[in-house]
């Protein structure tokens, strides 16, 4: 190891010892299982893998790596859908006034539904991810749908949007801009906003995308099972408005609450605004402004959404933030195994948790954060490979050319 100074930034919490009552109350036991039996009705649907990375572990010096592997999940390359399509459902069961009762798949999208509810437009922003699983839901459903990108957003984004009938406008500003926008226009329009990231008046539909999300769990958790493991020691979770995290830890805390993992948010250094709210510490979510510039399409948010921060400010144990070379890193990692270990094809906001962990064990200057962690050859590490080469270009990019390498000097000596 060499002097320089960290590359990554990073703030410690001491869990409140106080019970999670909001974990609980939004993640009861019974949620994943609603939600999987919704899901699993889905033509296509399997779970996707939880793979170990035994030869990683051993050469990190660490008990087990784990990696939920979403790039598989249903067609979309991503986890996403788990929340929208399970949103889509509640919001169905509420407008017909079904909300105790179950509707089966094959009836949601029966002509009949569709005469029942009328023509319907469903609307949402997104970086990518999310718009496409809304897009698939509503296309589905046989209803409409219009999806609002910022101006990065790629042309592969946008196209894999469009493929499942949905109109996507591009809007100038970053992504929060996308969202503040889609809401000017879906009241002037008479849509209904399905969106992932929370406001004051607006937070039953961000709260079902995060319970859609907790199907995922229960996967892991049965999982984790069949390997004789009650639960991870340490979670490490990316971010964009913190619902994923926030669905993550707090299924966590509401299973095993004090004795819940070491939960470890991860976000790029450009847009970490959990990171920011953490460091003020007046308990309140903190925006961040600016282009959010990162190759981390899917974390590219300035805005934290308020109530998975509820969620997160009384969980999370540690807030990491990276350089775009983290995610680059990672993601080579996953594609380049050691021998023995499984391929997995991970994008750049899939890939930056594992990128980050070997930042944490072997980066100069971060002995305190390593301690705090406590990763060691007991440590069982989930990370959560949330989406597979969603921009197939750049993910060559990546891979083949070597964009985005780690500057020399930060390069780490495994042994
Ligand atoms: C691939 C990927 N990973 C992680 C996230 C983060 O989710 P959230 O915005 O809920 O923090 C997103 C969000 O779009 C994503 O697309």
């Amino acid at each position: 190891m060499n002097n320089l100074k960290p590359d990554i930034t990073w703030i410690v919490k001491n869990r409140p010892k106080k019970d999670v009552n909001l974990s609980k109350k939004m993640f009861p036991v019974e949620m994943s299982r609603i939600s999987r039996r919704f899901h699993r009705q889905i033509p296509g649907y399997s779970m996707s893998p939880l793979r170990s990375l035994p030869h990683l572990a051993q050469m990190l010096d660490v008990g087990g790596l784990w990696v939920k592997d979403e790039a598989v999940r249903l067609e979309l390359n991503s986890f996403k859908v788990l929340g929208g399509s399970f949103a889509l459902y509640r919001f169905i069961q509420e407008k017909l006034g079904l909300k105790d009762e179950e509707i089966l798949y094959e009836n949601l999208i029966s002509e009949e539904m569709k005469r029942k509810l009328g023509v319907i437009t469903f609307a949402s922003a997104t970086d990518g991810n999310h718009g496409r699983g809304i897009a698939w839901a509503a296309q589905r459903l046989g209803q409409k749908c219009v999806i609002y990108v910022h101006k990065e957003t790629s042309k592969r984004r946008i196209d894999a949007i469009k493929s499942y009938g949905a109109i996507v406008k591009v809007v100038e500003g970053n992504y929060d801009d996308a969202v503040r926008q889609i809401v000017i226009d879906s009241k002037k329009n008479g849509w209904e906003i399905i969106s992932d990231t929370s406001w004051d008046d607006y937070t039953t539909v961000p709260a079902w995308i995060m319970q859609g999300y907790t199907t995922m769990m229960a996967e892991i958790q049965e999982q984790f099972s069949g390997q004789g493991i009650i639960k991870p020691t340490h979670v490490l979770v990316q971010a964009g408005v913190g619902a994923l995290a926030a669905a993550v830890i707090g299924y966590y805390h509401s299973l095993f609450g004090e004795e819940a993992p070491k939960c470890i948010v991860i976000e790029p250094e450009n847009a970490a605004c959990l990171l920011h709210s953490a460091k003020i510490n007046d308990g309140k979510p903190h925006s961040i402004d600016g282009d959010l510039d990162t190759i981390m399409a899917g974390l590219a948010c300035g805005e934290p959404s308020p109530i998975a921060w509820e969620i997160l400010k009384e969980t999370v144990d540690a807030y990491v933030a990276v350089p775009d070379y983290v995610a680059a890193k990672g993601m080579r990692i996953y594609a380049t195994p050691l021998a023995g270990d499984p391929f997995v094809i991970s994008g750049e906001s899939g890939a930056v948790t594992l990128g980050a962990l070997v930042a944490i064990l072997k980066e100069n200057g971060v002995d305190a954060l390593r301690d705090f962690l406590a990763i060691n050859e007991e440590s069982q590490v989930l990370f959560i490979n949330t989406e597979g080469n969603t921009d197939p270009i750049q993910f060559r990019q990546i891979i083949w050319e070597g964009s985005n390498p780690v500057p020399k000097e930060y390069w780490t000596d495994p042994d």
